[in-house]
């Protein structure tokens, strides 16, 4: 097959997620497997609006599919949301002979990839977040090693919960949705999660829920609060307040954004950058990759971000019947 894509760019963009160096690593590899040149944009669309590019190869990439971060740095560009960054963006492509971009990001930099392919330029997106609040695919990038990051640390403050007979609050990441804290409550074994996709009546799901416990028998408990949901100082000091138990707030911060990506974010990393890149070499652009189940599929980028999905349906009421 004659190729008609010659160079392809890779960036990453908005806040980075473990996982993202086996993606950039897959992308690398697969271009140079059917033939096509790769180039890193440096610094996420700020990269591409000011032309900050290296070429990359087998030699770059090598062992990077264990690295947290990205080595492609990323950032937020509020540049890019211009017109005239937008356009300078494009313009760049084109004069870098760049023939298809594959972007690493979250929804926001997926909207950037739909802006760019308004202006003509072929994009394939792929979904990296710790939040795994992207409505088009079952799994994000970086979703299950941050999961365990804070499981770790749950578990770790639930050793001098139990030795102080106090009550932990314990804030996790998200952005506005509850994935995160959803299945680090249910894996930590939280006496209350408080996600924002459920409103909480606080007397009922929280005091009176610590209060049960303490009947049960339990000595120390665990409250998991998504940041999107409450501020966790002020739910540690209802509690303290309505139960008279000691209260300490942990928020664990990025802290959850690093650390070596775990096998499924390795292992769905690749094959994301695998897929996208064969699909440009096909010819195939303007779609966004994504899992569907355990299935890597892709969708056309328009639709693929009006596609929305909540907090699935068993897992809340599970977790709903396992606090205690
Ligand atoms: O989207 C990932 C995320 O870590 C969110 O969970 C969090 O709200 C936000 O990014 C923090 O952003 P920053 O790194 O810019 O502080």
């Amino acid at each position: 097959m004659d190729n008609w894509v010659k160079r392809i760019g890779v960036l990453t963009s908005g806040g980075d997620a473990p996982g993202m160096n086996a993606a950039i690593r897959a992308v690398v590899l697969t271009a140079q497997h059917l033939g096509i040149d790769c180039i890193g944009i440096r610094r996420g669309y700020n990269g591409l609006i000011g032309g900050d590019m290296v070429p990359l190869g087998a030699g770059d990439v090598s062992g990077i599919e264990r690295w947290g971060g990205t080595i492609l740095f990323t950032a937020r560009s509020s540049d890019f949301t211009t017109e005239a960054g937008l356009r300078r963006a494009a313009e760049n492509c084109r004069f870098r002979g760049l023939d298809g971009l594959v972007i690493i990001g979250g929804d926001g930099s997926i909207k950037g990839a739909l802006d760019l392919s308004k202006l003509g330029i072929p994009v394939i997106g792929i979904p990296g977040t710790i939040d795994n609040d992207i409505g088009c695919t079952t799994y994000t990038i970086g979703f299950d090693t941050a999961c365990n990051t804070a499981i770790d640390a749950v578990d770790k403050l639930e050793d001098t919960m139990q030795s102080h007979e106090r009550c932990s609050v314990v804030e996790v990441m998200g952005h506005r949705a509850g994935h995160l804290a959803l299945n680090v409550g249910i894996s930590a074994g939280a006496t209350v999660t408080i996600i924002p996709e459920m409103e909480i009546d606080f007397k009922k799901d929280v005091s009176d829920r610590i209060r049960l416990a303490r009947l049960d028998g339990h000595t120390h408990f665990t409250v998991v609060v998504a940041e999107g949901a409450a501020s966790a100082e002020t739910v540690a000091e209802k509690i303290r307040k309505s139960t008279g138990i000691e209260t300490r707030v942990t928020t664990l911060g990025h802290i959850q954004r690093g650390g070596s990506p775990l096998v499924r974010d390795r292992v769905t990393a690749s094959r994301m950058g695998y897929k996208a890149v064969s699909l440009l070499a096909a010819g195939v652009f303007n779609r966004v990759i994504c899992m569907n189940g355990e299935k890597c599929v892709d969708y056309d980028i328009e639709e693929a971000l009006g596609m929305t999905k909540g907090l699935d349906e068993d897992a809340c009421n599970m977790q709903d019947a396992l606090m205690s």
